[in-house]
């Protein structure tokens, strides 16, 4: 069985490391183990920490084929891996534990109020430079929200309110409250609804943003939109071992799809390709949040586990829907303004929101069409004013289920390219099941997939090109090749 798969790159690694109220980034090194502990006379970590209750040989760091580990130590207070401490099996020995990006590592007291705990986010997004600071010192209340002119700190993206959420502080103690934000304002994966008094390392997240509070300070990452130029960061990751329904008989189950491992990067326009009943759209419902009953794995988004944090990321996930759900008797800027209307915050200003449309429309290319109703525009203008409509409420990740059926190759072609701009001058990611393989180089990856003893699988993933070459044919006979053989090249 062939193996050739497209992984990203190993990538830089590094250690984000809070502790009473500091906060530093340690880069990581692939070549090297870094050990975490303690500093003492005696000895001397490559990550030094000063908390009291970390212990000399908290543990280690190490990257082994690509991925990184951490490796427990012995320590009085052990070490919480995303809230779980980390206990030895059954036999005794306590196994490595794979990190992934946005994952948090703790040295606490169980119910993580120590003032002395330290919070360790390993990070491999922008390599953890972008975590920065933000003093709450002497001052009464902080707002943050999107509008600069009322928010001390200002998160300039479409899916934060103007002004939402708010921290006040009273007595030397800090208080977080939700400002009737649209996306809701999360402390420690809890929506809040009241007053909340905030305690040493919490967590409030903004949708994708999470601001951690230690000491007088709010530590975050901004997420700044980045260019092209920057270094690719994964934003979606899969390790799916199954999905599986309810079989006809009731008290069995069906399995759908198996061992799917997936890596995409932000700013990637992605082409989901397989026969028909290879998996492809319960792949899809898997990857977006929406169908959770029967999966066993995990999809990470934003460096979050997407399925625990549903709720908050959703708000970043658009899914176009193939069917024509618009209103016949609007005009497509009405209904591009009226679906902006509806799910941009409501106290967006009329200005910002007509910026929006005008941007929106421009970019799906459909100036030409703007004032007329959506009864009278083909189908690919049709399916253009659907992806507009997520599109106009900055949604960063997209998927499409099979948006060019129907559509002449000149329309395939033209709506193909816009998703490739959308990709790669406005940083979205865009996920397309696709049959026909005429436009396939416009894509920067395909994950192929085939229908292997009645269950989907991953046959490959990688560049067209890589595609190409992998199957020794062109993509247009790949389809062939694999229902011909699949055990060839299923993975997993
Ligand atoms: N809820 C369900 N119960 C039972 N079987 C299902 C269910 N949903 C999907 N399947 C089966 O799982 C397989 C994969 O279906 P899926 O819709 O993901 O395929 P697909 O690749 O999107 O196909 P197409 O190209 O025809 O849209 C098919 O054999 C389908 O019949
Ligand atoms: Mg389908």
């Amino acid at each position: 069985m062939k193996t050739v798969s497209y992984v990203a790159e190993v990538q830089e690694a590094a250690l984000v490391v809070i502790e009473q109220g500091q906060i530093r980034t340690c880069r990581l090194n692939t070549e090297a183990k870094r050990t975490v502990g303690r500093r003492t006379p005696t000895a001397a970590p490559d990550i030094s920490l000063i908390s009291p209750i970390a212990g000399r040989h908290q543990g280690e760091l190490a990257c082994l084929a690509g991925e990184w580990f951490w490796i427990n130590g012995e320590s009085r207070n052990g070490t919480y891996y995303n809230g779980r401490k980390i206990e030895p099996d059954g036999d005794g020995n306590t196994r490595p534990i794979k990190l992934d990006n946005g994952d948090v590592l703790r040295i606490d007291t169980p119910d993580f109020r120590s003032p002395n705990g330290v919070w360790m986010l390993f990070t491999t997004d922008g390599v953890g430079e972008e975590w920065t600071f933000y003093s709450m010192k002497d001052k009464d209340e902080v707002v943050i929200g999107r509008d600069p002119s009322q928010s001390r700190i200002a998160i300039q993206r479409p899916y934060i309110s103007a002004v939402h959420a708010r921290i006040t502080c009273r007595d030397g103690r800090y208080y977080l409250d939700d400002c009737h934000s649209a996306a809701g304002t999360w402390l420690n994966g809890r929506r809040i609804s009241g007053q909340e008094l905030l305690q040493e390392k919490d967590r409030i997240s903004l949708c994708d943003i999470n601001f951690i509070y230690s000491g007088d300070n709010l530590i975050f990452n901004p997420r700044k939109p980045k260019t092209a130029e920057e270094q690719k960061r994964v934003i979606l990751s899969a390790d799916i071992e199954s999905k599986t329904v309810p079989d006809q008989s009731g008290s069995g189950a069906k399995e759908l799809i198996r061992n799917v491992k997936l890596e995409i990067c932000e700013g990637e326009l992605v082409a989901l390709l397989g026969g028909s009943g290879a998996g492809k759209s319960t792949l899809m419902n898997c990857l977006n949040g929406m169908e959770l009953q029967g999966v066993k794995g995990r999809v990470t988004f934003c460096g979050e586990d997407l399925y625990a944090n549903f709720e908050r990321l959703k708000f970043l996930i658009g899914n176009v829907p193939q069917k024509n759900v618009l209103h016949e008797m609007l005009t497509v800027e009405e209904e591009i303004w009226e679906a902006a209307v509806t799910r941009l915050p409501a106290d967006m200003s009329s200005q910002e929101i007509r910026r929006r449309v005008d941007e929106t429309i421009s970019l799906l290319r459909l100036d030409s069409v703007r004032r007329s109703r959506i009864h009278k525009i083909s189908g690919g203008e049709m399916q253009r004013v659907n992806i507009a409509i997520d599109l106009a409420a900055d949604k960063t990740l997209f998927y499409l289920d099979e948006p060019d059926a129907g559509l002449d190759p000149e329309m395939k072609r033209e709506l193909f390219t816009i998703l490739q701009n959308l990709a790669h001058n406005q940083r979205k990611t865009i996920i397309v099941i696709i049959h026909d393989v005429s436009e396939i180089e416009l894509f920067d990856r395909v994950v192929m997939m085939v229908k292997y003893e009645d269950v989907g699988r991953i046959a490959f993933t990688g560049t067209p090109q890589e595609a190409a070459e992998y199957f020794g044919a062109a993509m247009k006979d790949v389809y062939g090749i694999l229902t011909r053989n699949p055990e060839k090249y299923i993975r997993g």
